[in-house]
């Protein structure tokens, strides 16, 4: 997905392909993007023994699980739909880890009958697992203590995240674990989402590991996904053949001292699927009052919710016609019935717009569709997979009297 000369090429195709065929609203993916990510993130780790869960939370579309597994993910799951949707998508059993929170016994049976490893996210919920399912396999998310991420919605380590069993607390869910003969044969954290800052990255990896030397029965360390992407221009990507190559000396000296060549995953969503998406939305309207010019399209934080839900920063691209010479500073919102439907947070300077303008909204692919809704009972757009100059419907766009039924 690359804007040349003002222009959106997806794959081998112009967006207005796309546009012509398929009208806007619509996400359209890359295939290559995505591929291009995985491997880009395989190949920095050097360390022979690593395996890349994609958590499929980021964009659930079973295409886009499909295109992962050819490339030899795993899958971190969080709902037994997400598990599901993996096994659907061909990924096998050992594939899979189970890791929700505020998880219910009903959940965790169905975890245990599809034969999914379960990473336990409080010690109640171990307790309950060890009475459901003795004597077998279960995972242990830490909270480190640490945390980090582009917003506090997402920042899942520290004292006032609500996720995994708090570092200090480890002795307890040891015992918990005897009680049921439950072997530990995994540790797990996820200190939260659009890290670009490394070192940040690193802090936890240091905390999971000192506390990893007192399980000697591991056979992995799961460090969680986070991993961000660029989305304004201000900010820069993770150099990832640096970020592979440290990581790569600190898990080969790790396992060295440990006196096994363990096992390491990593679980990006985010990283692997944001930069190959892009909502494709028409201007329909434009308007102003005495402090701004708005211009409202045919989407809304139904589709895309991440600029209502963390102010997040999106790029616009116009892709209609070159964009022209000339710019102004405009709001960009969407058609739900709330004030915080905007695509801009306050004003963003744009070429000039007008009515009938397709617009790119870019880096949708993470965290877009997935976090969808029927909000003001309005349809969910189509799915569009570009892989070089072929389109396909990865999903239909829903109709409105199927959503009334
Ligand atoms: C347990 C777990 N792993 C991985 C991820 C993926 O995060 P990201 O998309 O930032 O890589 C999440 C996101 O919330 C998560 O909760």
């Amino acid at each position: 997905m690359n804007v040349i000369n003002n222009q959106l090429y997806i794959g081998e195709l112009h967006a207005s392909e796309i546009v012509k065929r398929f009208r806007t609203p619509v996400y359209v993916y890359d295939d290559d993007v995505i591929r291009h990510k995985y491997r880009e993130l395989a190949d920095s780790l050097s360390y022979p023994n690593v395996k890349i869960f994609y958590a499929a939370k980021a964009n659930t579309n079973s295409r886009i699980l499909e295109i992962l597994r050819e490339e030899g993910a795993g899958i971190d799951a969080v709902s037994p739909g997400e598990i599901m949707a993996a096994l659907n998508a061909g990924f096998k059993p050992n594939q899979i880890m189970f890791t929700a929170t505020a998880v219910s016994d009903e959940e965790m049976k169905f975890a245990i009958s599809k034969k999914i490893l379960v990473n336990a996210d409080s010690i109640s919920q171990l307790g309950r697992y060890g009475e459901l399912n003795p004597n077998s396999d279960v995972c242990l998310r830490i909270n480190p203590a640490v945390g980090a991420g582009h917003h506090d919605h997402v920042i899942t380590g520290g004292p006032d995240s609500k996720f995994g069993i708090w570092v200090g607390d480890l002795e307890q869910a040891i015992a918990v674990a005897q009680a049921h003969k439950l072997n530990i044969v995994g540790l797990h954290q996820h200190i939260g989402s659009g890290i670009l800052d490394a070192n940040k990255f690193m802090n936890a990896v240091d905390v999971i590991l000192a506390a990893a030397k007192n399980f000697r029965n591991l056979k992995f360390i799961d460090f969680g996904g986070g991993l961000g992407v660029p989305y304004s221009p201000d900010q820069k990507p993770i150099d990832i053949n640096e970020f592979g190559k440290k990581l790569s000396g600190i898990l080969a000296a790790f396992s060295k001292n440990y006196g096994k060549e363990l096992l390491f995953i990593f679980e990006p969503g985010r990283y692997l699927v944001a930069e190959s998406g892009a909502l494709l939305c028409t201007v329909n309207t434009i308007k102003k009052t005495p402090k701004h010019k708005f211009v409202g399209v045919d989407t809304g934080f139904n589709h895309l919710i991440r600029p209502m839900a963390y102010g997040s920063y999106h790029p616009i691209v116009k892709i209609s016609d070159a964009e022209g010479a000339e710019k102004e500073k405009v709001v960009v919102y969407g058609n739900i019935c709330e004030s915080g439907d905007v695509f801009t947070i306050g004003d963003r300077e744009l070429p000039v717009l007008k009515e009938g303008d397709v617009l790119a909204i870019m880096v949708a692919g993470a965290y877009g569709y997935s976090m969808a809704s029927n909000y003001n009972t309005r349809p969910r757009p189509a799915e569009i997979l570009v892989s070089g100059k072929k389109m396909s419907v990865i999903r239909d766009a829903e109709k409105l009297k199927d959503m009334l039924e």
